[in-house]
């Protein structure tokens, strides 16, 4: 398929920002943007599940996903939410062999969209590229391994604590009187990031609103400093 100039233009946009395309010349860069096709779903859609045989790659050009497991009881447990910019995809795409999660779109989503045949011919052509994207895989590697830790050693309460922390460091705001203001998130969202049950974190959450370290609005949660006092404050 070949995309539209405008497509192009995005998608160049975009690659340059991946660490394993970052370092190509413009000139490269231009070639395998024709290597890409343009995928889009809607909020809720299913992108691919997990055992999944399909082995392309994708770059989020617009929206928002969750990688998540879903056991067959519906529980869910979300290994992480992306963003625009981010890619994912790229395990199936190195090994050939069945998708490792699954990933759902958050919001309306469009991707660039990579087959493994043509990133394995890029390789080929620009062996950095498989530097840069081991880079980026160890990253994901230290990433998954400090949540672990978390999961291991960690109480609900203090996970939940690392969870805002992220948040905030992501998109939180620090209002006049020094509290984060934050998105809110149902219970069940938090419980699905911090391998809880909704339960806990609800129980956890109304101790915490008594406390006056959170306060819950209707679409915000304002968190105080004093939450992050045994952890480092998060910096805005
Ligand atoms: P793949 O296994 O092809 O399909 C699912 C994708 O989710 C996977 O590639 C990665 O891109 C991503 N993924 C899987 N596990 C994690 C994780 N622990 N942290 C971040 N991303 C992950």
């Amino acid at each position: 398929m070949i995309l539209k100039e405008t497509d192009k233009l995005l998608v160049g946009k975009f690659l340059k920002r991946i660490p394993a395309f970052g370092n190509l010349s413009d000139k490269r860069v231009d070639q395998i943007i024709n290597d890409f096709t343009i995928r889009t779903f809607r909020a809720g859609e299913t992108v691919f599940y997990q055992t999944d045989m399909s082995t392309d790659m994708y770059i989020i050009l617009e929206g928002r996903v969750k990688v998540t497991l879903l056991s067959e009881e519906g529980d869910e447990f979300v290994l992480t939410d992306l963003n625009q910019g981010d890619f994912f995809g790229e395990l199936s795409l190195i090994d050939g062999n069945p998708r490792s999660a699954s990933v759902i779109a958050e919001e309306d989503s469009t991707f660039a969209v990579l087959e493994r045949n043509r990133f394995l011919d890029a390789i080929k052509e620009d062996p950095d590229i498989a530097i840069d994207l081991l880079k980026s895989l160890v990253q994901r590697l230290r990433t998954a391994t400090e949540r672990e830790e978390s999961l291991a050693f960690l109480a609900v309460h203090q996970r939940l604590v690392k969870l805002f922390t992220k948040l905030i460091k992501d998109e939180g705001k620090k209002q006049k009187n020094n509290f984060y203001l934050l998105k809110k998130r149902t219970h069940k969202e938090i419980a699905e990031r911090i391998g809880a049950s909704r339960e806990s974190v609800s129980k956890v959450i109304k101790k915490l609103v008594s406390g006056n370290l959170i306060i819950e609005g209707g679409d915000v949660f304002l968190l105080s400093p004093d939450l992050f006092e045994d952890i480092e404050e998060p910096t805005d």
